[in-house]
């Protein structure tokens, strides 16, 4: 089996209102450098290395997801499943390139992550300042018919100092929706 094979079909590419195509498919590792550039262009998320995003298309393709909008990398997401609660997603990390922000494209790919997964419960980390991820999981739970519950789950004291990192790391919220759905 070649890396760019996978169990799950990418979805076919559809044309919107302005006639452009989208597409919402699975990362492969030819995808990984530009999810590297994009989480970059953020400004916002914690950027790992180019590798880690050529491993996770590869290692965490069924549960990570990308758009393209007329063949440019518009968006992904990465996550995976917890090995020690198999029904349980982790979506890690959410990046719409900001030309693309606003219309739909980060809750198109989680609701096609989420479907692919088969999990019954979703888990995410959003730091305190981070209205537009809050909104996008409060939209989908109102969208899975149930409640977003937040908890403390890493604090900045288990961050590196500022000394050492550049800046203080903010602490990381656990959001947890469930149950989702199956037939969304
Ligand atoms: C968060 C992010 C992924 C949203 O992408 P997007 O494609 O613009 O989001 P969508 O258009 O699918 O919107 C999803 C929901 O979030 C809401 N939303 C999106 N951006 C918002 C913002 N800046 N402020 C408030 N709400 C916002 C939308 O209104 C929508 O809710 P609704 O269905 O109730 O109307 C994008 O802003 C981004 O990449 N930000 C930088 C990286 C980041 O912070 N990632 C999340 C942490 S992992």
């Amino acid at each position: 089996m070649s890396h760019t094979d996978h169990a799950d079909a990418p979805t076919d590419p559809t044309q919107n209102g302005s006639g452009e195509t989208i597409e919402i498919r699975t990362p492969t590792v030819e995808d990984g450098a530009g999810m590297w550039a994009l989480a970059k262009g953020t400004g916002v998320l914690d950027l790992n290395t180019p590798y880690a995003y050529i491993l996770w298309a590869r290692d965490f393709a069924p549960t990570s997801v990308v758009s393209l909008v007329d063949g440019q990398l518009a968006g992904f997401i990465s996550g995976y499943i917890r090995p020690d609660a198999p029904q349980t997603l982790f979506i890690w990390q959410v990046g719409v390139d900001s030309a693309f922000r606003g219309r739909g494209l980060a809750k198109k790919m989680l609701f096609d992550v989420i479907a692919r997964s088969g999990a019954s419960r979703l888990e995410t980390t959003i730091t305190a300042d981070n209205e537009a991820s809050i909104a996008l999981f409060t939209a989908l739970a109102r969208h899975h018919g149930t409640e977003i519950t937040r908890r403390d789950l890493f604090g900045t004291d288990l961050f590196p100092p500022a000394s050492a990192s550049g800046e203080e790391h903010a602490a990381e919220d656990l959001y947890t929706v469930e149950p989702l759905r199956t037939d969304t």
